[in-house]
Parts: structure tokens; C-alpha cells; sequence
């Protein structure tokens, strides 16, 4: 036996006991006649000492142990003269009467402590280090526990767990798809899926009226703090159902998570809040609600008055920054600057101070009264202390941007608390977005949404007005999950593709298996699926995907420890009957 017990149980009730431990030496604090070792192990820390009185043997091998050394140690649990209240094992230590040591290691380049010595490269490339440490084996056992508590939920709901290929034909799905070559069938390629979506489907019409599956997605996209090129959805779907019963059983699980995992209780039904008011009151479709701050449409009062930068905007809207009427013109000009950022856009901020007694003073003082300048603000809903912030422009790009100032204002207020939640069910999204750039319409979420029916005459005419069965689960800021009623009839799938400008023939070809399952008695069914990364980090409390994924890739989509993607061998490129091109400069 290598060990009776881990480095994280013994407590004073074990005092007088003898016990065998085996572990990692974190540190070593050799005190002359005494050494103590911090022995870790992914339950705890133990703090072994080696006595004047130890065998010779023990204070021997105990001279020589480096970090990271994995050493077994038997011993009798004693009681520390200086206790540390801040260790679960802090009453106690073991005084050594053995130590094997079970192999060697190298001095890390880093520390693997709590807080680690190392940048984040080198932490990347010795991953397998990294995840020693007991925040990150706090979040992977957090990621565990979620996953157990999801399949529990969702099993008793009576979903089944069925798995689906990851070498599938390509089902674009707004991203780039990954793809690897078929040695059996030359020049021909599978595509890792984007997600599940059509496969689900295909299992809807197939009778299995509930599924589910944590699984593997692959999108070859920019990648940021919260998108990963692989990264895990909880997917599901549902027959003979309607967006409310989606919601009602998702909900009940969401709630359940946040109870269970959390201890965190919503007793109220989620908030709901149609895309458009999103948009025009927080300039997101996944508004942060920790706080208020929301945006009031000021054209009517703002236009007209003489100012051009106001009169030539198709929409002018603005929020009351709670409390910051006294930022210094310096604060003012940070954020003007923050605005005028190219990841932003806008061209300048304007604002309005209320002062104490109401008074009101703004950068638009020389273009509006008093009495019109205190009517902008008291649309907004701002109180004495407060300033107001406004942008002007084109509708929705001036939303994006007021919703990028919002959130850092609210940043710098401290408001975007990790530790408070705020969800909500996003509802009514557009069914097409109009790409400037190709010049055509795309589906919002993807092609197989249903749009609402009251809408369907609209399609033709003006498929902008068209909204979809859709929804979106959106906590703190960040979209955690997503999905729609989809379309059950080829007859109306087809003429959403040709809303998508598709011709037949490439519908066919892309989705001509999903359009042909269709024929044979497909059920009315939706569903959706969160992003699990996304759901692990909004719990854990970080902004960053990466804590919670056991070997995550860089920004560059390279896993630098197993230094992939990388060359293949020409014989394997023979087989493959592949050539390579040198990208352009
Ligand atoms: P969607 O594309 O909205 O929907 O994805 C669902 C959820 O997956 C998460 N997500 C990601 N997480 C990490 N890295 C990424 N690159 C990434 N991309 C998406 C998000 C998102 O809300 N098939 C549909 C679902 C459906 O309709 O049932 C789909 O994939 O949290």
C-alpha cells in the first residue's frame, strides 16, 4: 500500500496514529536540527518533520529531497507546537520514521504553489506542472462535479446520453471548419463538427425525444478569453415541444446548478427580455444586469439644436454613470479616449454633470438651455452625483459602443462583481443579419432556427423583420448557451435557404441528408446548448476559459506543450495524396 492516507485529512483526531503518506515535496525548510517538508498531494498539504531523534536513514534522504521530489513517508501523526489555523491540517504534522523516495524530479521551472513564480508561456508549456497547483485542481475538480450534477439533472428528466461522430461532412455554422483528410477516400475530407446540431436532429426524427451529450466542438475562429478551438457544449434537444418547455426544463436546470454547485437560490423566474430591448437599453444582445446603467434613446430631445454632430446622427442615445459627476476632466478625457479606441469606433463622447441642487453643466452647454440639457438627463434617469455619458451614430454600431463604455465605467465602479449573478433568457431574436461586406443575409443563430410563424409572411418582403423561435442564456455579461425551435418541414427549410441565397442544388448537397430525413416523419423539436467552458468559469469566478480546460491552446490556437499543429512527415502526406503550398508572404 503507498499510502493509508491523502495529504489533506489528517486532523487532530489522528493524533498518536501511525500513517503513511505519499505526495510531491513542495518545500523544504531545513531549521538545523529540525526539517520540515510541506508534502503535497491534490487533497492537501502536510507538513512532515525530521527530528534530531529520526533514524539517520530519514534525516539523511531528508537532506537530500528537492521540490517536486514524490516521496512515500511513514510516520506518527503529532500535534504542532505552532499550529496554522489557515491549513486544514495545520493542528497536526507527521514525524518522519521513513521516507522512500519514489522518484526524482527536476527543479520546476516555476513554483507550484498557490500563486506561481511563473509567466503564462512557461505555465502553458509545463501544463502538466500548472495543473499541480491548487487553484487550478480546484477548478478542475469544480468542472467535475458540474459535469456529474448536469448528467444527474438530465438523466432524471429522462434525457439520454448518446454520442455522435466527430468525423462528420462540414455544417457551416458561421465559423471555419476544421477538417482532416481521408486516406481512404483521396482528396476527400472529413470536418469536425461545429457542434452536433444536424446530428441531434437526425436523432429527433430517429423517436429519441430527449437527448443530451457534453461533447467536443471545433471552430476554427479568432479566439479570445472566452472561445477556445475546441471547447465542450452541453447539447440537447427536444420533441414535441415549444420554446416555453425549453425554457421551463433548462431553467429548472440552470436553477439547479446555481443551488447545488453554488448554494446560490433564484427563487423568481428568470428575467426575459426581447433582442431589441437588449440592444437599446444595454447595446448587447447579452447585457450584464449585475447593475443598472441602462440606456434611454435621446434623438427626439437631442436633435434640432443647432449642434451638427446631433443633427446629421440617425440615433443619439445615453446612460447616467451612477455617482460620477465628480470624475475630473482628465477621467473624462480617459474615457473619451477609451471611446475613440478603433476597437470601439466612436468618434467622441459627449457629457452631462448634475451637480449638487440639481444644476446641470455639459460638454453641449454653448447648443442647449438648462432646462433642455436637465431634460436629456432626466431621460436617462440621472440623480444628483450622477454623469451622463452620450454617443451618437448609426443605431446599432452607437449601441455596441455605449455598451463597451457601460461596461468599462462599471469596471471601474467595481460593479462587475464575479462573485453575483445576474441571468437571464435573451427571447426574440432576428432571424437574419444583413453582412455589409457579402452583401446577403445570414441566420442569426443557424439555418435550421424556425422563424415565429406570425412572421413567416414577411420572408420575401422584407427578411429583416423576421424574428426567430430563438433564445439565448445570458449571465454577467456573457452568452453561456443558446438554441431555437428548429424547422420541421423540407418545404419551409427550403425556402429559408433560399432566404440564405443557397440554389437548390447547393442546399441539397450541403443538407440534402437532414432535408431527405425530413420526408419520413420528422416531430416538431428544439432545444439548445451552453458552452460548458463559459459555464465553468462564470462559477469559478474567472474571465478566462483557459483555467477550467485541462490542456487549453494558446491565442494562436497552438498547444505549446505538445507543440501542435505541426509539420507531418512527406510519407504521410504521400498517403494522403496531399501537396503543400507556401503561404503567401
Ligand atoms: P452556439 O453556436 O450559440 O449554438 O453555441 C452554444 C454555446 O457554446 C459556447 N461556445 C463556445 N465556447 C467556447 N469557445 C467557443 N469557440 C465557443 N463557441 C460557442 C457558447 C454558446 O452559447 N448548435 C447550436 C445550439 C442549438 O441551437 O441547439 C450552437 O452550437 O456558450
Amino acid at each position: 500500500m503507498y499510502r493509508t492516507h491523502t495529504c489533506g485529512c489528517l486532523r487532530a483526531e489522528h493524533i498518536n496514529q501511525q500513517v503513511t503518506l505519499a505526495g510531491w515535496v513542495q518545500k523544504i525548510r531545513n531549521l538545523g536540527a529540525m526539517t520540515f517538508i510541506d508534502l503535497r498531494d491534490r487533497y492537501g498539504i502536510t507538513q512532515i518533520v525530521v527530528e534530531e531523534h529520526s533514524p539517520a536513514e530519514v534525516r539523511e534522504t531528508a537532506s537530500r529531497l528537492g521540490r517536486e521530489w514524490v516521496i512515500q513517508v511513514t510516520g506518527t501523526v503529532i500535534e504542532r507546537e505552532s499550529k496554522n489555523a489557515k491549513m486544514p491540517t495545520g493542528d497536526i504534522e507527521v514525524s518522519a520514521s521513513g521516507i522512500a523516495v519514489l522518484n526524482e524530479a527536476q527543479t520546476p521551472p516555476f513554483t507550484i504553489e498557490e500563486n506561481s513564480d511563473g509567466g503564462d508561456d512557461l505555465r502553458m508549456k509545463y501544463r502538466y506542472l500548472d495543473l499541480r497547483r491548487p487553484p487550478l485542481q480546484r477548478n478542475m475538480i469544480l468542472r467535475h462535479k458540474m459535469a456529474q450534477e448536469i448528467r444527474r439533472f438530465l438523466s432524471d428528466e429522462g434525457f439520454l446520453e448518446i454520442e455522435t461522430p466527430y468525423l462528420v461532412g462540414s455544417t457551416p455554422e458561421g465559423a471555419r471548419d476544421f477538417v482532416v483528410p481521408s486516406r481512404m477516400n483521396p482528396n476527400q475530407f472529413y470536418a469536425l463538427p461545429q457542434s452536433p446540431q444536424t446530428l441531434k436532429q437526425l436523432l429527433m426524427v430517429a423517436g429519441y425525444d430527449r437527448y443530451f451529450q457534453i461533447v467536443r466542438c471545433f471552430r476554427d475562429e479568432d479566439l479570445r478569453a472566452d472561445r477556445q478551438p475546441e471547447f465542450t457544449q452541453i447539447d440537447c434537444e427536444m420533441s414535441f415541444v415549444e420554446q416555453e418547455d425549453i425554457i421551463d426544463v433548462f431553467e429548472r436546470w440552470a436553477k439547479h446548478m446555481f443551488r447545488t454547485v453554488l448554494g446560490i437560490d433564484f427563487a423568481e423566474p428568470l428575467r426575459r427580455m426581447p433582442w431589441i430591448e437588449a440592444m437599446e437599453k444595454y447595446g448587447s444582445d447579452k447585457p450584464d444586469l449585475r447593475f443598472g446603467m441602462a440606456f434611454a434613446e435621446l434623438t427626439d430631445l437631442a436633435k434640432g439644436h443647432g449642434f451638427n454632430v446631433f443633427d446629421d446622427a440617425e440615433y443619439i442615445t445615453g446612460f447616467a454613470a451612477t455617482g460620477c459627476a465628480s470624475y475630473t476632466r482628465k477621467q473624462i478625457d480617459a474615457l473619451t479616449e477609451y471611446v475613440k479606441r478603433p476597437q470601439v469606433g466612436a468618434k467622441g463622447l459627449i457629457w452631462i454633470r448634475v451637480e449638487a441642487g440639481g444644476a446641470v453643466k455639459s460638454s453641449v452647454d454653448k447648443f442647449f438651455t438648462p432646462d433642455e440639457v436637465r431634460a436629456l438627463a432626466d431621460r436617462c434617469g440621472a440623480q444628483t452625483g450622477d454623469m451622463v455619458f452620450i454617443l451618437c451614430g448609426k443605431k446599432f454600431k452607437t449601441l455596441t459602443q455605449l455598451c463597451a463604455l457601460r461596461l468599462e465605467v462599471a469596471q471601474q465602479l467595481g460593479l462587475r462583481d464575479p462573485k453575483k449573478f445576474a441571468p437571464l433568457w435573451v427571447v426574440d431574436f432576428p432571424m437574419f443579419e444583413w453582412d455589409e461586406e457579402t452583401q446577403r443575409w445570414y441566420a442569426m443563430h443557424h439555418p435550421f432556427t424556425s422563424p415565429k410563424p406570425e412572421d413567416v409572411q414577411y420572408l420575401e418582403s422584407d427578411p429583416g423583420r423576421v424574428r426567430a423561435n430563438a433564445y439565448d442564456f445570458v449571465c454577467n455579461g456573457t452568452e453561456i448557451g443558446g438554441g431555437s425551435i428548429r424547422i420541421h418541414d423540407a418545404k419551409l427549410q427550403a425556402q429559408i435557404f433560399k432566404c440564405l441565397g443557397f440554389t437548390p442544388e447547393r442546399a441539397q448537397e450541403q443538407f440534402g441528408f437532414l432535408m431527405n430525413a425530413f420526408k419520413f416523419g420528422a416531430p416538431p423539436h428544439g432545444g439548445l446548448a451552453f458552452g460548458f467552458d463559459r459555464l465553468c468559469s462564470l462559477f469559478g469566478g474567472s474571465e478566462s476559459i483557459r483555467d477550467y480546460i485541462a490542456f487549453p491552446k494558446n491565442n494562436a490556437g497552438r498547444d505549446v506543450m505538445l507543440d501542435a499543429p505541426s509539420y507531418l512527415d512527406p510519407s504521410q502526406l504521400d498517403e494522403l495524396y496531399l501537396a503543400l503550398r507556401k503561404p503567401e508572404a
